[in-house]
């Protein structure tokens, strides 16, 4: 497969956080790849900015060392290093206060019509602030487009009161609020399944599929970020975004075209469809875990309280729902969402499970006939695997077997993958949302988690205990267990 490179025009790229972690875990390295293929036009700079008082050399040389660390060997070569870091500026900024402002606006101020991205790679307590005074130096032009990273508040208010203040200085198609889940490979192949195949869209519905599953099981603890997750927890950290814009893409109508307008139009019906979970029924629909000490694939693991270094907190880092989607399309099939940190294995995936036939025509000798299953694998192995019954191959008489029809994207497309943030931050800088959440869809997912956090709030008890490495609480097992289902497990 050879991928194709579509030049964007030249632009300026300002990251705030400049020194932190995403600026060099993920987007200096995306940035990288991107020019190293010829995407980005020789005018283009990137400044990083934060509170530090460094050198523009010193940017640098932490940008080499954040290349050498995450880009392949084999893809760095001397000279398109080098290239890459010619474009790289820095300067110390102040978000409370006015120090650095103007020298950032003298540094862009060459190219006043030139695209700029003010990627906002900081923490949310800081976008108020950086917005207005990129807004009062003047930096704000009509072909800039700010970036704001998750989370985007804490809860409803707090998320209206972020996209207040940058909807004060931005105007809403110059917002990117960005969901890395959705520039992964396997999501964007979602849509194509589903809009680009005639198989399936006839199949969608609550006639002929049983349930859907969607799990992003993470076998990492919280380690250094502790401090965050603790006032996170996994339904904010993963679930009011990553989990609910997956379900939204399975469960969305067919969108008129993909403008961002018209997808997001048709996820928010979905956000707004959404069965209340509130203190009535949480009991029922959702389990709550936290994990103790225990082993992963390395060897013994410490569990969440000890990282953190408390006696105790009632923060859970794993969450199971039952989400009903009440609509004409969806209602009586429940989506199970499953997420959190130390579990038996790190995978992503969706798995839409069909009704069984409805009279089997063998008898009993053929086995027993399983269902159909889709299963979109997010990672690792990306790619999308559909479970057919077939006939056991030679004598024997018929017996039945199910196989997979797999599509492991490593073995069928050779290319190296763009990483999530890669792909984002071009479509950024070409003005498409399409990948992006619209302000009131961010509300709307507020709008539902918050009942499910207040009735965690009042609850007697806090999450239960699983070992760290296993697939989290039994209870969230009895979840699916007492409809007679299961959590898939095939290949894990
Ligand atoms: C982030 C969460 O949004 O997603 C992290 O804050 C989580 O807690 C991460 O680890 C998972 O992303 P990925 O791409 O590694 O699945």
């Amino acid at each position: 497969m050879v991928s194709r490179v579509i030049a964007v025009d030249p632009f300026d790229f300002v990251a705030f956080g400049g020194t932190g972690d995403l600026v060099r875990r993920k987007l200096l390295p995306g940035l990288y790849h991107r020019d190293r293929v010829g995407q980005i036009p020789p005018e283009t700079r990137i400044v990083g900015t934060a509170r530090s008082r460094l050198e523009p050399g010193a940017w640098r040389d932490m940008a080499r060392a954040a290349i050498e660390e995450h880009v392949a060997a084999e893809e760095r070569e001397p000279e398109h290093v080098a290239r890459f870091l010619a474009r790289l500026d820095y300067v110390a900024v102040e978000a409370a206060d006015e120090a650095g402002w103007s020298d950032l606006a003298a540094r862009l101020a060459d190219a006043p019509d030139r695209i700029r991205v003010f990627y906002l790679a900081t923490g949310p307590d800081l976008f108020d602030d950086i917005c207005h005074r990129l807004g009062a130096a003047g930096l704000v032009t009509p072909a800039s487009r700010v970036v704001v990273e998750k989370p985007v508040g804490t809860d409803l208010a707090s998320a209206r009161a972020v996209n207040a203040a940058v909807g004060a200085v931005f105007r809403e198609e110059q917002i990117f609020r960005i969901d890395h889940y959705l520039g992964k490979e396997t999501v964007q192949n979602l849509m194509a399944l589903r809009f680009a195949n005639a198989l399936f869209e006839p199949l969608w519905n609550a006639a002929r599929i049983d349930h859907v599953q969607i799990t992003v099981a993470e076998s990492l603890g919280v380690g250094g970020r502790a401090g965050y997750y603790d006032h996170a927890g996994a339904l904010r950290d993963m679930v009011q975004n990553h989990l609910l814009q997956l379900l939204c893409l399975v469960a969305m109508e067919p969108p008129a075209s993909l403008d961002a307008d018209a997808v997001r139009d048709e996820k928010l019906k979905v956000l707004k469809a959404l069965k209340r979970i509130d203190g009535s029924n949480a009991d029922r629909l959702t389990v709550r875990g936290q994990y103790t000490a225990g082993a992963s694939a390395e060897g013994p693991v410490p569990g969440y309280l000890d990282e953190l270094g408390e006696a105790s907190s009632r923060t859970e880092t794993f969450v199971a729902l039952e989400v009903e989607v009440e609509n004409w399309r969806w209602a009586g099939t429940p989506f199970y969402l499953r997420s959190g940190k130390r579990l038996a294995q790190r995978v992503s995936e969706i798995v839409v499970s069909f009704r069984p036939i409805p009279h089997s025509v063998f008898d009993e000798s053929a086995g027993p006939i399983a269902r159909n299953e889709l299963v979109i694998r997010l990672q690792p192995d990306e790619g999308v695997k559909l479970q057919v019954m077939i006939k056991d191959p030679g004598p024997g008489g018929m017996r039945l077997k199910r196989v997979p029809l797999d599509m492991s994207f490593a073995q069928t497309f050779a290319a190296r993958h763009a990483d999530a943030y890669e792909r984002l931050v071009m479509d950024v800088v070409r003005g498409n949302q399409t990948l992006f959440m619209r302000r009131d869809e961010v509300e709307a997912a507020w709008t539902w988690i918050d009942p499910i956090l207040e009735a965690w709030t009042n609850a007697p008890d806090g999450p239960k205990s699983y070992r760290a490495g296993t697939w989290g609480p039994s209870a969230a097992i009895a979840l699916v267990e007492r409809a007679g289902r299961t959590w898939h497990e095939d290949g894990m």
